[in-house]
């Protein structure tokens, strides 16, 4: 028997959810700085694959500015994570990285958009998950777009509520 299961502790691959505790902080060179809230939401249906949704709000006016939802899927004996992602501006991603302690680093492996996408067009996406010693989590996520080399887009801490 599993002893977090008879200690009710959660298993590892609990459905949880996470909120950001402060506003994240938005920014890239083309465009003004602006401050967001976001929920992620992991669920699974007992295979070995997470599905997620994070959903994220302007923090001032409440606005939905940015929404993405796919699957987490981990290559079996290894550390390697790939997450299959489709975002509401139109594009759909397939990221792809290594996990190493209680860090992740993915980095776009496929990328398409949408024929009537705005432009600039993003090229490629670089994300960091970082699970703190606190159980915070941090989100930083970096592009590159047509006009502008790779530079961070996103910052943002989050705690589990459930
Ligand atoms: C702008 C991509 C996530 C909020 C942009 C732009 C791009 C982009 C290409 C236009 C930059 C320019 O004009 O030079 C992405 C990608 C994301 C992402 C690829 C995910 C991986 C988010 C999230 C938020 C957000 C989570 C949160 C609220 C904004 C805002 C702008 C912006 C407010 C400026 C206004 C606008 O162009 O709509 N983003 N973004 N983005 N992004 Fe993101």
């Amino acid at each position: 028997r599993d002893p977090a299961e008879s200690s009710g502790a959660r298993p590892r691959l609990a459905p949880g959810l996470w909120e950001s505790d402060e506003p994240g902080e938005g920014s890239f060179p083309t465009i003004p700085p602006f401050r967001y809230s976001e929920t992620l939401h992991f669920t699974h249906v007992g295979q070995p694959v997470i599905n997620f949704m994070f959903n994220a709000f302007h923090a001032e006016s409440k606005k939905p500015l940015h929404r993405e939802c796919g699957f987490i899927r981990l290559q079996p004996g290894t550390n390697r994570v790939a997450f299959i992602i489709a975002q509401n501006s139109g594009i759909v991603e397939i990221e792809e990285g290594e996990l190493t302690g209680r860090q992740l680093t993915l980095q776009t492996h496929a990328l398409a958009r949408t024929s009537f996408a705005r432009e600039p067009h993003v090229q490629q996406i670089s994300r960091h998950f970082q699970l703190r010693a606190d159980g915070r989590l941090e989100q930083t996520v970096s592009m590159a777009t047509g006009d502008q080399p790779l530079m961070q887009h996103l910052h943002i801490t989050y705690r589990r509520c459930s």
